[in-house]
């Protein structure tokens, strides 16, 4: 056996020897404490697979339901971001209710058993709203964020104070017997740090100091910051966090964001990530030496009302994450993690106790073998390749190792997990219309001015004017138009020119929409140019800004503007060009029916609605429903509409604008090689989101007020209620490998096909079934050039009439091999009915 050249097997025992020694010593000094292999959890070493699943991106009845599901896919921990805006709309006012009731989602988490990591921040970046800082903290004279600044900085500790003070009365660190067992200060600052120099390290030594200070009896973390200093502990966030060493050697290594995938934008496409690639990139961690890996997202949920950061980031934050945006389970993505954590958990106690010796079994294969004193011993066989697939011999014995993947041997012998092999079933999800409705309108006011408006000599920055209270501030100026005027005899309108700091806006003249414009998620900014059509005598310009969430990440992200900046101007006049920039402009904060509260029941009764007209911009919609049938989650589809906000019994379901289409590449995606967030990308050239969750506990039985806000005119009568339902469901599996056939435990379930239907339904029809080389995915798979006539007959036999069913993947059950010497699969797909 080859040891590596970073370690001889005498260190390596020495080591392990000395951290047990350092674990035996000090199990009474706190309950939670680390050493360079791990978190150490009353005087014992664990290995941890934890998961994000922010409280306010869902709704509290669904919060045991998504802890269970995280629970029974194999995690030990939820990690969740505190949401401070969401906690302090207003400045010593606290709220902790309804989906912002925090004690209440980490008891939950507590009596299912699991462990909490609490990332106060607060800072928190999260394509949150202003990265979770509530708009009033720039208000604060003097103030700069995230920096040496007296004002940030009491700010900061006051609200991280309130949180641990909070957690410590309701007793919910683990020495107090709770389920709290790491904590985080800030977030990411490690790259600020590197741009800004001293004032930033200042600033992260005084967190890190104040956050100890605190004496939470854990852990605190500092992710993405080399220099967190002791005793916090630095993490690293990433797709692939293998290359990462913490800065300390007695320091564990963790990964505190392990990406799922990544997070939808508006006029972006939808990122997605391969199973096969995510379950690689944690298997190599943890084969490295980490003993913590969070996925972020395990669910990532809604951004409701206007609480998405940006600018441009969607209403959904589904982040193809292990369960899906409604709380569904995503598979294979959370069956295949759910093996993973099985195999990680097999080979902890060798884990805990060893550190790894890295042989070389090829050009891009390599065993890490973890051989602990006591006798434990497990292997990682890798294989780096991202073409080819491998045969290796380990310890005497020859494994196949798939392409871009690690077989998990928890006694050295037996592979009970291969990264890339997928046993577990897809499940194609459709949206089922459930039905329409019938819509009244109203019609918002092209105007600048009622009680609250006002007016000064030029422009102004949008977030200053609004608080950030609406999305919407209007801008309305007046152009005098003399009768001399040459355009009125030549016919060539003046040309109007408005610049904006962003994020969307819409040129009204004399009350008609001439223009919309909006700036994207890479650049904000926006400029409108057109021609107008202007009359004798006094015109109205009326610009609706319409700002698109606050951004949530980049340097001082405070003092990013918002809103027509200008310089606006006016050519093609006799005088050539008039700037309108330094004119006296009108402001009228939000929108007409937002002042009315026309998205509740109270405001929206108040008025008299109408008919429904044909393409009308700036339009209210109001329709009562009664709740579907049935507990399958909701949706509103809204693809044949703009832009706009909707709410359901006066709740937000958030911003909606499928009138923007996502532009990128959508071409086929193989799990193969180095992931990042544009590789594996859908809806290019459709709406970036066309589904909007509607939580069920937000209804009642009958009498429902959904009201929907449309900026661009679009006809509302094509919005439908739908329900999410498992279509069919797939599995594409690896035949079994001859050197595993004799070996039976429940944990090898890779090489079976098992399908599964929803409770209450049964396989109905298997649509497609072939054992041999198969091609194309779930829903649209294909004979290979290899084909088991017999394919389709085991499940006839089995599944058929059934909830559930397995059948192994070898040669015999489907007639036969049909192709000796080929690496054969079995792709079937059937219907639940
Ligand atoms: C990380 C950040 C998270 C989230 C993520 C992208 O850098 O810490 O809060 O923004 O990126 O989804």
């Amino acid at each position: 056996m080859a040891l590596t050249p970073l370690m001889s097997s005498t260190a390596v025992v020495l080591m392990a020897f000395a951290a047990a020694a350092a674990v035996a010593l000090h199990p009474a000094v706190a309950a939670v404490s680390y050493d360079r292999k791990a978190l150490v959890i009353n005087g014992r070493r664990r290995i941890l697979i934890s998961g994000s699943i922010h409280y306010p991106r869902s709704v509290p009845e669904m919060w045991p339901d998504l802890i269970q599901k995280a629970k029974d896919g194999g995690l030990d921990v939820i990690q969740t971001y505190v949401f401070w805006n969401g906690h302090e709309p207003v400045p010593g006012q606290y709220y902790f209710e309804g989906r912002y009731d925090l004690v209440q989602f980490i008891k939950l988490v507590h009596r299912a058993g699991l462990y909490v990591h609490l990332r106060i921040g607060p800072y928190i970046c999260a394509e949150w709203n202003f990265g979770g800082f509530p708009v009033w903290l720039k208000y604060i004279p003097g103030i700069r964020f995230r920096t040496d600044n007296e004002p940030f900085k009491a700010a900061m500790a006051n609200f991280t104070a309130k949180i641990v003070n909070m957690m410590k009365s309701e007793g919910l660190f683990e020495w107090q017997g709770g389920p709290i067992i790491l904590s985080q200060i800030e977030n990411e600052f490690g790259p600020l740090e590197w741009d800004q120099g001293e004032p930033a390290k200042a600033y992260a030594s005084w967190a890190a100091n104040m956050a100890v200070g605190l004496n939470t009896g854990v852990p605190w973390v500092m992710c993405k910051e080399e220099d967190a200093p002791d005793p916090v502990i630095d993490t690293c966030n990433g797709f692939y966090c293998d290359y990462y060493t913490p800065s300390k050697p007695y320091k564990p290594m963790m990964w505190t964001e392990a990406w799922t995938a990544w997070y939808t934008g508006f006029g972006i496409p939808v990122p997605h990530r391969p199973v096969e690639d995510l379950a690689f990139s944690v298997a190599k961690f943890i084969q490295k030496g980490g003993s913590f890996v969070n996925y972020y997202m395990y669910h990532g949920g809604t951004n409701f009302g206007r609480t998405a950061g940006g600018p441009f980031i969607a209403t959904s934050y589904d982040y193809d994450a292990p369960i899906d945006e409604y709380g569904l389970l995503r598979q294979p993505k959370w069956g295949h993690l759910r093996g993973l954590h099985k195999a990680i958990k097999l080979c902890e106690p060798a884990l805990i106790s060893s550190d790894p010796v890295v042989i070389s079994l090829g050009n891009s294969q390599q065993a890490s073998v973890f051989r602990s004193s006591s006798g434990y011993c497990a292997a990682f066989l890798a294989n780096y390749d991202s073409e080819s697939s491998a045969r290796v011999t380990f310890n005497g014995v020859h494994y196949h190792l798939p392409p871009w993947s690690i077989s998990i041997l928890p006694d050295c012998k037996t592979t009970v997990f291969n990264t890339a092999r997928v046993g577990v079933q897809t499940s194609q999800m459709t949206m089922e219309r459930v039905g329409g409705f019938s819509w009244q309108s109203f019609n918002e006011e092209i105007t600048s001015s009622n009680d609250e408006s006002f007016t000064t000599v030029g422009l102004l920055e949008q977030i200053n004017v609004t608080r950030d209270n609406t999305d919407y501030l209007w801008y309305t100026t007046y152009v005098d138009i003399g009768q001399d005027e040459r355009f009125l005899q030549n016919g060539q309108s003046p040309v109007l020119t408005v610049m904006s700091a962003g994020h969307s806006l819409h040129v009204f003249i004399n009350r008609q929409l001439i223009g919309t414009v909006y700036g994207s998620i890479e650049d904000p900014k926006l400029t409108y140019t057109g021609n107008v059509n202007l009359w004798v005598g006094s015109n109205t310009i009326s610009i609706l800004s319409v700002s698109v969430g606050l951004p949530n990440v980049g340097e001082h992200f405070e003092t990013w503007n918002a809103g027509v900046l200008g310089p606006v101007m006016l050519n093609g006049l006799n005088e050539g060009r008039r700037d309108l920039t330094w004119q006296k402009w009108t402001y009228q904060v939000g929108l007409k029916g937002e002042t009315l509260g026309l998205h509740s029941l109270s405001g929206s009764s108040l008025l008299e609605w109408g008919e429904v007209p044909q393409e009308q911009p700036l339009m209210w919609y109001k329709a009562f429903f009664n709740a579907p049938d049935g507990d399958e989650p909701l949706a509103l589809d809204m693809s044949n509409m703009g832009k706009g906000q909707a709410w359901i019994n006066g709740q937000g379901i958030g911003r909606y604008w499928p009138g923007y289409k996502a532009y990128g590449d959508c071409s086929d995606c193989d799990y193969r090689g180095t992931y990042n967030e544009t590789k594996c990308q859908t809806n290019c050239g459709e709406p970036s989101q066309r589904w909007y969750h509607v939580p069920r506990s937000w209804l009642n039985p009958t009498g429902n007020l959904l009201v929907v806000f449309e900026e661009w005119g679009s006809d509302p009568t094509g919005i439908s209620m739908v329900k999410r339902t498992i279509g069919s469901v797939c599995a594409n599996v690896f035949e079994m490998q001859p050197s595993m056939r004799n070996w039976h435990t429940k944990e090898n379930e890779n090489s079976k096909v098992h399908l599964l239907c929803d409770f209450g339904k049964k396989i109905t029809k298997i649509t497609f079934a072939s054992f041999g080389t198969p091609r194309g995915v779930c829903g649209n798979f294909s004979e290979g050039s290899c084909h088991a006539h017999k394919s389709y007959d085991p499940f006839e036999k089995k599944c058929i009439g059934q909830q559930r069913c397995s059948i192994s993947v070898v040669p015999e059950v489907f007639g036969g091999d049909p192709c000796p010497g080929t690496m054969k699969r079995l792709a079937v797909e059937a219907i639940c009915g």
